[in-house]
């Protein structure tokens, strides 16, 4: 396992956008490291994890906060049962440098081998959370809201919108800046919605993974003041229809399950939900 250097997040970011390829899971996509990047190049690498054979990396651990890791796996290496030994070695030693002994959860989507252990070896299932898809070989349909993309004169907008659909929310425009200058930003969107009156109602950033590949929305958010006029589900169509432009071949999204709201307004939005997936929490 290896912690990557600063330099080496371009290579993180390229390995994972391949893992999006059209029929591949549904896992951590290069648009989470991006809005990660907000916190700087230095704090995003200290967050992740490298696990390679031979030169070639077939897992990328994101350590968010102490206590969870996102675990993404080479789509062609989900059966490789020496692989998810090495995986799950380093993930579940208390004292490692993945998981400290008060942090206790993975989200490993895929990787049958790597589940197969943690299973096996007394970590059990915990909250769960669902991924949705939506096709974008056709058109997006039409959606009643004036949606801006955020430049240089949207982005107190942008900021604004998440610090208010976000209770804890710590975005400012200077996050916003270290973020839209990174590398992951050059293939992102950030857009803003605003009502008749022109107040900004609600806001998402997309992040594509390249052509013929699934394209992330991370994060989404409506102002509580303007719930329920579905503004949300006009968002969400509009980044599908960003991301398709991007040449984007899908459209992905995950929330926690708890998040009935969440779940309901991009099914609204034509995004297909797919089979719950769990957290596994180690006991103990
Ligand atoms: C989730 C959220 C975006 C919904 O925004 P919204 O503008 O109120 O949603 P819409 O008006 O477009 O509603 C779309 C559908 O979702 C349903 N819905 C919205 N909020 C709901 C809730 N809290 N409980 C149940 N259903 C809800 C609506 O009834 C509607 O259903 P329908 O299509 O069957 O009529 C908004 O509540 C929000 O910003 N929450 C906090 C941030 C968040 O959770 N973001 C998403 C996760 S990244």
């Amino acid at each position: 396992m290896e912690r990557p250097a600063v330099k080496s997040l371009v290579d993180v970011l390229e390995t994972l956008a391949r893992w999006h390829s059209d029929g591949d899971p549904v896992q951590l996509h290069p648009g989470d490291l991006g809005w990660h990047w907000r916190f700087g190049a230095e704090a995003l690498a200290e967050s992740l994890r490298v696990w390679r054979s031979g030169e070639e990396i077939f897992a990328v651990g994101f350590v968010e906060g102490a206590g969870l890791v996102h675990v993404a796996i080479d789509p062609t290496a989900g059966h490789d049962d020496d692989l998810a030994l090495q995986l799950f070695t380093d993930i579940s030693d208390p004292t490692g440098e993945v998981l400290s002994a008060g942090g206790a959860l993975v989200a490993a989507p895929f990787g049958e081998a790597f589940r197969g252990l943690l299973f096996e070896n007394g970590w059990v299932v915990d909250q769960p959370w669902t991924p949705l898809r939506r096709d974008l070989t056709d058109e997006v349909e039409g959606y009643d809201l004036r949606v801006e993309l955020v430049g240089p004169r949207h982005v107190y907008e942008r900021v604004a919108v998440q610090r208010s659909a976000f209770e804890n929310s710590t975005f400012t425009v200077d996050l916003w800046a270290t973020m839209a200058a990174a590398p992951p930003y050059r293939s992102a969107q950030c857009l803003v919605g605003y009502d008749a009156e022109g107040n900004p109602v609600a806001a998402v950033t997309v992040w594509s993974a390249g052509r013929g590949r699934a394209g992330l929305l991370e994060p989404m958010g409506v102002h509580p003041a303007h719930r329920g006029h579905r503004y949300g589900t006009a968002i969400a169509l509009a980044a599908a229809d960003v991301l398709r432009s991007m040449g984007s071949s899908s459209a992905i999204v995950t929330t926690p399950s708890s998040n009935v709201g969440a779940v309901a307004t991009y099914a609204s939005a034509g995004f297909r939900r797919s089979p719950d997936v769990n957290y596994f929490r180690r006991l103990g």
